[in-house]
């Protein structure tokens, strides 16, 4: 009887048994999506493989959505991160996941994230595997696609930017521990700071470190050759440089890859600049 009533409290909890997930050593196969940082069986910096048929075998829900590189919406078979996440059953340390993509995005998402915002891997666009994505003609998006939805959790659409948690074009997962990942963050008079420079530090990890990386490369994405440490000069000694480029960079360099932020306040600049300033 107390199994029967733990089996349906588990349900009931979403805690039901899930098929665990297989690391491999080798890479089979290009779809294998590559799996790092704090593993079960495997020391830091190990490289494991899982195949994208068992993430697929993984629960599997349906939402509509449309693809980033798209104009019209499709259905989306979709694998939540918290499913994903406890079929690897990695050691307690880890608490942040950081995705990797080919062009050097770098996405982060906390387990506290990963609960409230229930971000999710795209296995399949209208019942096709990634190899026949529509618009995939002009390079694939795969093999793996990284995104949240406001019709699961309506308070993403809430987010500053929220776009930067869905990442296409991923082939990496790193489990991590945040406050390791993100000590650099809080080194020197960045450790204790206003309500504003943690703001600040809040947006930075949210977005721009996708593509600012700290200069030992230890954290943040490598679409810009500038580290947070030439960010810092410029908001220490340009700040108002800093502020128009993050607004409107294409009026520096029109093939910028940085996006516009015409959406920032004046007050969400402040905060940038309070982090970005401190030494
Ligand atoms: C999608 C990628 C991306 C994101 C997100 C991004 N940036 Fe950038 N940023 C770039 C690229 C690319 C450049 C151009 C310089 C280069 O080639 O590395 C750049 C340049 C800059 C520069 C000018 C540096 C210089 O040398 O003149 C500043 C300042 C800057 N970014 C700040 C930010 C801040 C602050 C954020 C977050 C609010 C941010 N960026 C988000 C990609 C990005």
């Amino acid at each position: 009887m107390r199994a029967v009533i733990g089996f349906v409290l588990g349900a009931l909890l979403g805690c039901a048994p899930l098929q665990a997930l297989t690391l491999h050593h080798e890479q089979a196969d290009p779809s294998d999506l590559r799996v790092t940082g704090i593993l079960p069986d495997a020391a830091e910096g190990e490289v494991r493989f899982v195949r994208y048929e068992d993430i697929a075998a993984l629960p599997t829900s349906e939402v509509k959505g449309r693809p980033e590189w798209l104009h019209e919406e499709h259905t989306f078979t979709i694998v939540f991160f918290r499913d994903f996440i406890r079929a690897l059953a990695p050691p307690a340390s880890a608490d942040l996941m950081l995705v990797n993509c080919g062009d050097g995005y770098q996405a982060n998402y906390s387990f506290d994230f990963i609960a409230t915002y229930k971000p999710f891997f795209i296995v399949k666009i209208d019942g096709k595997p990634p190899s026949e994505w529509p618009g995939n003609a002009k390079g694939n998006r795969g093999p793996y696609y990284v995104s949240v939805s406001e019709k699961i959790v309506p308070a993403y659409a809430q987010l500053l930017d929220g776009d930067s948690k869905r990442p296409f074009g991923v082939a990496e997962v790193k489990l991590a521990n945040a406050a390791k990942t993100f000590a650099p963050l809080y080194q020197g008079s960045r450790a204790h700071g206003s309500p504003l420079l943690i703001r600040g530090r809040e947006m930075f990890i949210d977005h721009c470190s996708s593509c600012h990386a700290t200069a030992d490369g230890s954290f943040g994405g490598k679409v810009s050759s500038r580290p947070i440490e030439i960010l810092s000069v410029f908001a220490q000694n340009a700040p108002d440089y800093l502020i128009k480029q993050v607004t409107d960079p294409k009026q520096f360099d029109p093939k910028s890859k940085m996006p516009a932020h015409s959406h920032y306040t004046e007050k969400e600049f402040d905060a940038l600049i309070a982090f970005l300033a401190a030494k």
